[in-house]
Formats: C-alpha cells, sequence, structure tokens
C-alpha cells in the first residue's frame, strides 16, 4: 500500500489483523443480506475497473460487487478497443481515466505499470486487480476468508502449501505478506527453477517433493502453470506426474486438507478433474467470497460503516 494514500490496497503495508477480519465480517453480512441501504446511498458513485490484462474472475467479481452497493463499474477492458491502439500510454491512459473523476480506481496490470506511484499520486483509493509477479491482494484476502469460514475462525497456525509456479506468481507474493499478518505458515512445492528463488526472497520453506508438502500441510493450493511467462517451454507431462493433483497423487491429500486453487486451471497439468470435483475442493467457493471480499473492501475504502 502506498504510504502517501492510505485508502489503497496493493500490498497490506496499511491493514493489521483486526483491520482484515473486520473485512471478513463485513463480507460475511454481506453473503447474508442484501445491501438496500447502501444501494441508496451510492448512487450517483462510480469505480473505474482498468484491466490492461485478461481477466474472468477478478473483473467480473469487482464487478458485481460494485452493482451490490450500487456503484456504477465502468470497466476499461484492454481488449475492447480503446485509444491504446493508437499508441497511448498506460499512465496517460490512467490519467484520463482518473480526470472522470471516479470514486475509486481497480487496476490490473503488468509489472512495467507502477502502481505503488499510481497510489501515491491520486486521493481515491486505487486497488490492486493483480500486479505482474508483484501482488494480487485481493485474492490473497479471498483465500484466507475461505479457509477462515471452513476452520471456524481460526487461521493462525495453520500451515498453507502453495504448489507449483510460485516464482511467477502475484498470488503466492500476496500470501507471503498477508501470512506474517495472521499467522499463518506458508511454504511451498514445486521444481527447483519455480521455487528457488522465491524461497530465498521470501524465506519460505520449501518442499522438493509433493508427498511431503501435501503430508505437512492443512490447505494446498495449485497455481497456474504461467506458460505466458516462461522464457523457454518445459515438459507439462513431467510436471504434471511430479506436481500435478491427479488421480496417482490424489492419495497424499490428508482426509481433512482444503484443496485451492485461484484459477484459470491448466486441466491435466496442475490439477485433474478428480481433484477439482473432490468433496475438500473450495475452488468454486474462493470465485464467490471474492465477490463479498471486494464489496467489503470497496465499502470500507469508501467509507462504508
Ligand atoms: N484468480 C484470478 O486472478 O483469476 P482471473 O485472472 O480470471 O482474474
Amino acid at each position: 500500500m502506498s504510504s502517501r494514500n492510505k485508502n489503497s490496497l496493493i500490498h497490506f503495508s496499511n491493514l493489521n489483523s483486526t483491520d482484515i477480519y473486520s473485512i471478513f465480517d463485513t463480507a460475511r453480512q454481506f453473503s447474508l443480506v442484501p445491501q438496500i441501504d447502501l444501494i441508496a446511498k451510492n448512487k450517483g458513485r462510480t469505480a473505474a475497473l482498468v484491466f490492461f490484462e485478461s481477466s474472468t474472475r477478478t473483473r467480473m467479481s469487482f464487478e458485481s460487487a460494485c452493482a451490490r452497493l450500487g456503484i456504477y463499474p465502468m470497466l476499461f477492458d484492454i481488449k475492447s478497443g480503446s485509444s491504446l491502439e493508437k499508441g497511448e500510454s498506460f499512465e496517460d491512459t490512467i490519467l484520463n481515466i482518473a480526470a472522470m473523476q471516479p470514486d475509486l480506481m481497480v487496476i490490473r496490470s503488468g509489472n512495467n505499470l507502477d502502481q505503488l506511484s499510481i497510489a501515491a499520486d491520486f486521493e481515491i483509493p486505487i486497488l490492486s486487480a493483480g500486479w505482474g509477479v508483484k501482488a494480487h491482494p485481493t485474492q490473497a484476502l479471498l483465500d484466507i476468508y475461505t479457509l477462515n469460514e471452513k476452520w471456524n475462525g481460526i487461521v493462525h497456525g495453520k500451515k498453507l502449501l502453495i504448489l507449483g509456479d510460485v516464482m511467477h506468481s502475484r498470488v503466492a507474493a500476496s500470501h507471503f505478506e498477508l501470512a506474517k499478518i495472521l499467522n499463518y505458515e506458508v511454504a511451498i512445492c514445486g521444481p527447483h527453477h519455480f521455487v528457488d528463488k522465491a524461497a530465498q526472497a521470501a524465506g519460505v520453506q520449501v518442499f522438493s517433493d509433493l508427498k511431503s508438502g501435501l503430508d505437512w500441510c492443512d490447505a494446498v493450493m495449485a497455481l497456474r502453470v504461467q506458460n505466458e511467462r516462461h522464457q523457454d517451454s518445459f515438459d507439462m507431462s513431467h510436471y504434471s506426474e511430479h506436481f500435478g493433483l491427479n488421480e496417482n497423487t490424489k492419495k497424499w491429500i490428508k482426509p481433512d486438507c482444503v484443496i485451492m486453487h485461484p484459477g484459470p486451471i491448466n486441466h491435466g497439468v496442475e490439477m485433474d478433474a478428480v481433484v477439482i470435483s473432490d468433496s475438500r475442493s473450495v475452488i468454486l467457493k474462493q470465485v464467490t467470497h471474492g465477490v463479498y471480499v471486494r464489496q467489503a473492501l470497496i465499502n470500507q475504502l469508501l467509507g462504508g460503516s
């Protein structure tokens, strides 16, 4: 989070555990009761949702969260035709959207846009919807909201194994931060070239074989192998054999372990249908919870009770 804009969410530096559990409480209320009074209060408010990279879950759940709060979502989608095609820069695009005076701005971008500087430059709340390999704070929050619900409010001391392409994962980067605030343990597992640098940077435990990682954890989150960010192609079948969650490796997942994936899933690579549909899987619950958590965050950043 930018130190000059305390109403933004990029990293978690301005949030403590009380703030986060308060967001979770609000999200839980939003999951139970439609917010008729907030819809009336927010009438006329707008949120700019600026997506310079593709998205399904994050984009649509922010749209849904805005709609449920009575805030009009103004969507900028990189694929939908814009003056980027005429050579306008990302920075100028942001400046011009901000000049339309939305009440908040949500941004998904690559590493090349400095989301922290943008947050520092504007008074309105800036929420990261994913920033290159650096951060995906709302994904980490919705993951932990999901586990918090599953574990009846006790996340402290629990063990989350993040499995796979950690070096390209902004989700993992945000969990490394969030775990320090909420006191859950994170370890990583995967081939050396996916985990070694990340383990060094984050100072987390590494499991180089899947069975011991699954033996250790209370929840396992498989990550998408991000082919678009790899310099060299690699052998997917080898990856799937050693680190995929599938018919062969499912037997190592403990009976009460929670199975997660932030999506989108490479079927047959990091996870197979037999695991996705397992009763321990909360993958679609994560998506549902993403709406409530983003709704609660937006409400709080706009000063709602
Ligand atoms: N989890 C996630 O960020 O998915 P999208 O890329 O579809 O938004």
